[in-house]
C-alpha cells in the first residue's frame, strides 16, 4: 500500500527562526520518511499582505529552501517546491473559492489576528484585500492539491485545517463524489519556544534567533533574554521556575543533568544570569552547529537549491495535473 500523503508550507518570510524549527521543521524532518511528503513555500500567501513589497520575495523564497535543507529536509525523500510553480493550485482555488460560504472565511479566527495585526501596523484604515479574505481557502487549495490525508503544523494553523475540511466535505457532497479527503492536522509534541522577550518569537518582534545567525550574534542575542526579574545580584537566590526565558531555553537545549544544574546553581545563587546566559548561548550554537553548517554550504551552493526547487516543482506538477484533471470532471469544466 502506498504511503499517506502529507503537506505543509511556510510563507516566504526570508531567514527563518528558532520557534520555526522546533515548532514545525523539526517534526517534517521526523515525518518525512513515513509519509509521502510535499513541503512547498507559500509565496502566494506572502503576497496577501505584501504585495506591495516583492523586491526580496525571491530571495526570500530561497532562504526558506536553504533553512529547510539545511535543517534535514531530504530532497530525495520528500518533493520541495514553490506554490506559485504549481498553477493548478490556483485553479483549484476558484474551484473551492465558488463553494465557500462567505461567513466561513469571514469567521476565521487566524485571519482575524492578521487583520489585527495589520491594523496596529498600517492604521485603522488599512484595508484588508480580497486576497487576504481568501487566505483560508488558497491554504485549502495548497492542501487539497495533493488530496493530503494530513497536514503537519503549528497550533496557531489549526483552525484553518478545520476550514480546509469543511470545504472538502462540501466539495464532495455538491459535486456527490468522496474524492477529496478531509485531511487531519499532525500536531508535534514539542513545546513552543518564546522569543528573547518573553513574548511570541517572531521576526517582526525583533525576539528571534535566527537558524543563520551567526554563532557571535547568537551569544549577543542570547545575553538578552530575560531572567528572574526579582534576581539583582548574582548571590541573590535565583527562581528558575520564574526566570522568563533563559531557563525555558535551557530545558529545550539542555539534557537532563544540564537543567538539573542550572536550576541548582540558580537556587543557590552560585551562578549569575550572566554567566547562566553566556552557558546557554554555547549550548544553543552547539545545537545548532551542524545545522548552520550544512546551510553554510547551500548558501556557496545557490545553484543546488535551484535544481532541488525545479525537481520539486515538476514532481508537485505531476501530481497536482492528475488531481486537477479529476476535478474538472467533477466540476464538469472540460
Ligand atoms: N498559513 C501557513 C503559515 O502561515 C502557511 C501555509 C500556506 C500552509 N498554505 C499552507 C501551511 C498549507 C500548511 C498547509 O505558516
Amino acid at each position: 500500500m502506498s504511503k499517506p500523503i502529507i503537506v505543509s508550507g511556510m510563507r516566504s518570510t526570508g531567514k527563518l527562526h528558532l520557534g520555526h524549527y522546533l515548532g514545525v521543521i523539526q517534526n517534517w524532518v521526523e515525518l518525512q520518511h513515513k509519509y509521502n511528503s510535499f513541503f512547498f513555500v507559500a509565496d502566494w500567501h506572502a503576497l496577501t499582505t505584501k504585495y506591495d513589497k516583492t523586491e526580496e520575495l525571491r530571495q526570500d523564497v530561497l532562504e526558506v529552501v536553504m533553512d529547510w535543507l539545511a535543517s534535514g529536509l531530504d530532497p530525495d525523500t520528500s518533493t520541495i517546491y514553490v506554490q506559485s510553480h504549481v498553477p493548478e493550485i490556483a485553479e483549484l482555488n476558484i474551484y473551492l473559492g465558488m463553494v465557500t460560504p462567505q461567513n466561513w472565511v469571514e469567521r476565521d479566527p487566524t485571519l482575524k489576528d492578521m487583520a489585527k495585526i495589520l491594523r496596529t501596523k498600517e492604521g485603522q484604515n488599512s484595508q484588508i484585500s480580497y486576497g487576504l479574505m481568501g487566505y483560508p481557502v488558497l491554504m485549502s487549495a495548497d492542501i487539497m492539491m495533493m488530496n493530503a490525508d494530513a497536514v503537519p503544523v503549528g497550533a496557531d494553523q489549526v483552525a484553518h485545517i478545520e476550514i480546509t475540511r469543511d470545504i472538502a466535505r462540501r466539495f464532495n457532497n455538491i459535486y456527490n463524489t468522496e474524492f477529496f479527503h478531509e485531511p487531519k492536522p499532525l500536531l508535534n509534541k514539542c513545546s513552543l519556544i518564546c522569543g528573547l522577550d518573553g513574548n511570541k518569537m517572531g521576526k517582526s518582534f525583533q525576539n528571534d534567533i535566527k537558524i543563520s545567525d551567526t554563532e557571535e550574534i547568537t551569544a549577543k542575542k542570547v545575553m538578552t533574554a530575560i531572567t528572574d526579574r526579582s534576581r539583582l545580584r548574582k548571590t541573590d537566590l535565583g527562581h528558575p521556575d520564574e526566570c522568563e526565558v533563559a531557563f525555558k531555553y535551557w530545558q529545550i537545549f539542555g539534557n537532563c543533568e544540564e537543567i538539573a544544574q542550572t536550576r541548582q546553581d540558580c537556587e543557590s545563587g552560585t551562578r549569575g544570569c550572566a554567566d547562566c546566559k553566556r552557558m546557554l548561548g554555547a549550548k544553543i550554537n552547539e545545537r545548532l552547529a551542524e545545522i548552520r553548517e550544512r546551510r553554510r554550504y547551500y548558501e556557496t551552493h545557490p545553484d543546488e537549491v535551484k535544481d532541488i526547487i525545479s525537481n520539486g516543482d515538476k514532481k508537485a506538477r505531476e501530481r497536482a495535473s492528475e488531481i486537477i484533471k479529476q476535478v474538472r470532471e467533477l466540476v464538469r469544466m472540460y
